[in-house]
């Protein structure tokens, strides 16, 4: 990094989510792996690559997002989420104070690792208006109509699975959410705006605990071993 400006990183992850798909009682981001929640993985994985964190909570479990971060120390706040992950991060945002580029993660990607981070940022120092990690789809895809009639094989080569954390130069951001449309994912905001969305590489390990299927592979993935890159 020597002879470039210091580069302020701002994270905000979102942990907002009731994680419904995943059906346990309380929500997915407390929901532990390896005796520690899904927050707790990201925010320790992630918080030492950033120089100002907001967690952004389930607003009805607030006591519970606090009590995650506490141990973190003094600086890492906690806000209350949105009815839609896109208003969750606006949350978020609000609350980042001054910053270069803003990181948005997943709290439940909770494998992910600074390197994932820093691959992303770097492409944002670079020039991008965005960048995210990424992996090649490995399933033949096709897509159908009603009733799963197949209506064609779509090519996979040019298609790319994109993970979080989704670095974004801050202003690019502000810009793409005051534009007030809702999209499950920020870079397509950005897209949508003609902005240039560089991806980097992934990783099997950053993957999204969405299904209790995800849950046990995510423990495999704990158990073998970590890979984890400290910043
Ligand atoms: N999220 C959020 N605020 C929301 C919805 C989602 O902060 N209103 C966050 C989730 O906490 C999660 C991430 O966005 O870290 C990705 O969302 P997803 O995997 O869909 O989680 P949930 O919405 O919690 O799960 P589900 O869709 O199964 O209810
Ligand atoms: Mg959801």
């Amino acid at each position: 990094m020597s002879g470039r400006p210091a580069i302020r990183v701002g994270l905000v992850i979102v942990a907002a989510g009731s994680g419904t798909r995943l059906g346990h009682d309380h929500p997915k981001a407390f929901v532990e792996l390896g005796g520690r929640s899904l927050l707790a993985h990201a925010l320790d994985r992630l918080a030492s690559a950033a120089d100002d964190v907001v967690v952004v909570g389930p607003p009805t479990h607030m006591e519970q997002a606090l009590a995650q971060v506490e141990r973190m120390g003094p600086g890492t706040r906690v806000v209350p989420g949105g009815a839609t992950r896109t208003g969750s991060v606006a949350a978020g945002m609000a609350a980042l104070g001054a910053v270069d580029v803003i990181a948005v993660h997943d709290a439940a990607r909770p494998l992910v690792d600074a390197a994932a981070l820093r691959r992303a940022v770097a492409a944002v120092v670079d020039g991008a208006d965005a960048s995210a990690p990424a992996l090649p789809v490995t399933d033949t895809l096709k897509e159908v109509a009603d009733g799963e009639v197949v209506i064609r094989t779509v090519d996979r080569a040019s298609l790319r699975a994109v993970q979080t954390p989704q670095v974004f130069r801050a202003e690019v951001l502000h810009a793409a959410h005051a534009r007030g449309v809702d999209a499950t994912d920020d870079l397509a905001l950005v897209e949508a705006g003609g902005g240039t969305v560089v991806l980097v590489p992934g990783s099997a390990r950053y993957l999204k605990v969405t299904y209790p299927d995800d849950l046990l592979l995510a423990e495999a993935f704990l158990a073998s071993g970590d890979h984890e890159e400290r910043a």
